[in-house]
């Protein structure tokens, strides 16, 4: 049977068709690999149906496979294209496997559609995603590590409502930063939990009256496990999204205070941190600007994230059950996301490296003030009741003397102050992470090579 048809009708108006297609030639790029690998799962357990006349032989299967390892390097080189008459890469990868493989092309789509087909390339590519979103996370978290390791001691006055308030250190600074940050993992790892569903036998959201083994994708696939209901896994598509997009916007934000502070620390007025220049950028007309635009545009990046999350559920939030064509945008915000994100955490972990501590401007800000509640305190340790050396400080605020800023900061030492912190439980905490990131990341690596043997 010949056939020089279009994989689907071809009477579409090329206005709607541009309208409809969207970005889906460029964005499904990012998708084709994983396509192929559900395809390779997909088509391995049609051969395994039992049926009076299987779909695909198990030698059949092997040739699929094989010419989808094939369009995997082509991906890989960048030499993968999907045109405009494809529409996407489900529609580009089936044309491919036709063009080279014949009626057996055309058998792959038997039993699918492209709704749980789309659902489970996204949830791949998400799942990859986020673990390596978890590695830049803990890249960035690490370089606050040691630069707040490197600080050591240097005190920096400690702020409440931007006002001094008690003495601080700049170490504990940075790794109050880099614990906030490790703690969105948690985050991160809840969206990959449902990302981690598999959705693939759902079809159009219904089934199909084949004896599909949904399990057996969910294995080879290496997901956690199935959607069980059909419709639910329909539903399903732009949820995980819309979670994954909830934690990006959460890590931006903490991503965002970060570079608050560094903008305002770096300012002339403080000057208790220096911006590499080259990390700088100049005015067209003050010639003695220095401006720290990489990190104001670390601020617009998270607002924008959040605005995207806005997007993924006003999208969803009053769209009726089943597929609906409005989810295909759904793609672009996670994706939008993700790359917002991951630039973000690979910027500031640079910025973050080229970061000088001025030590003499930071002990220089310690007005008097700031030793209040220690002075108090050293009235309790004399034997006054809290309240009343909390007074009598307060009475004769005039009366305090500039104190030791380093004396201060020696004088807090338990756990998660000053003098307390602990470096080690970070290095556990973040080579956990790291560990837990590759040993999921090799799994599914043997999983692809396995299916595209
Ligand atoms: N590009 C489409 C999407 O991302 C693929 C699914 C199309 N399904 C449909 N019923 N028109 O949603």
């Amino acid at each position: 049977m010949k056939t020089k048809k279009t994989i689907t009708d071809n009477t579409v108006d090329p206005d709607v068709l541009r309208y409809t297609v969207g970005d889906d030639p460029v964005l499904d790029l990012a998708l084709a690999k994983w396509d192929c690998i559900g395809t390779a799962a997909h088509v391995t357990m049609l051969s395994e149906m039992k049926l009076g006349r299987p779909i695909a032989t198990r030698a059949e299967a092997a040739r699929v496979r094989r010419e989808l390892a094939r369009i995997v390097k082509l991906s890989e080189s960048g030499r993968f294209v999907i045109r405009e008459d494809d529409q996407d890469v489900h529609m580009a990868v089936e044309r491919i496997l036709t063009e080279r493989l014949g009626d057996l092309g055309k058998k792959i789509h038997t039993g699918r559609s492209r709704n749980d087909q789309v659902a489970v390339d996204v949830r791949l590519h998400m799942k990859d995603e986020i673990l390596r979103t978890e590695a830049e996370t803990v890249a960035l978290a690490a370089e606050l590590e040691s630069f707040g390791l490197k600080a050591g001691a240097v005190p920096l006055v400690g702020r409440t409502h931007l006002q001094p308030a008690m003495p601080s250190s700049v170490e504990m600074w940075a790794t109050g930063h880099a614990e906030m940050i490790l703690d969105q993992l948690e985050n991160l790892e809840a969206a990959y939990r449902l990302a981690d569903l598999n959705p693939l036998g759902s079809a159009a959201g219904y089934g199909v009256p084949l004896p599909l083994d949904r399990r057996r994708t969910t294995e080879l696939l290496g997901f956690s496990r199935t959607i069980h209901n059909c419709f639910g896994a329909s539903m399903a598509r732009g949820e995980c999204e819309a979670s994954l997009l909830s934690a990006l916007a959460q890590l931006m934000a903490v991503l965002s205070r970060l570079a608050e502070d560094l903008i305002l620390f770096s300012m002339p007025e403080f000057a208790y941190f220096r911006l590499p220049r080259e990390y700088c950028t100049g005015s067209s007309i003050m010639p003695q600007k220095f401006n720290p635009d990489v990190l104001e545009l670390v601020r617009s990046k998270a607002a924008q994230t959040l605005g995207l999350q806005t997007a993924a559920i006003s999208l969803l939030h009053a769209m009726p059950g089943g597929y609906n064509r409005d989810l295909q945008d759904c793609k672009w915000l996670y994706m939008k996301g993700l790359d917002l994100t991951r630039t973000t955490l690979r910027i500031l972990a640079k910025v973050v490296k080229g970061v000088k501590v001025d030590a003499d401007r930071c002990r220089a800000a310690f007005a008097p003030g700031v030793f209040a509640t220690d002075v108090a305190l050293r009235k309790v340790a004399a034997g006054m009741p809290w309240r009343d050396a909390y007074h009598d400080v307060r009475d004769h605020l005039e009366q305090l003397d500039a104190e030791d800023p380093d004396a201060a900061v020696k004088a807090k030492r338990h756990e998660g102050t000053c003098g307390g912190i602990d470096h080690a439980l970070y290095r556990r905490r973040m080579d956990a992470a790291l560990r837990s990131v590759s040993r999921r990341m090799s799994a599914m690596e043997s999983r692809c090579r396995a299916l595209l043997k």
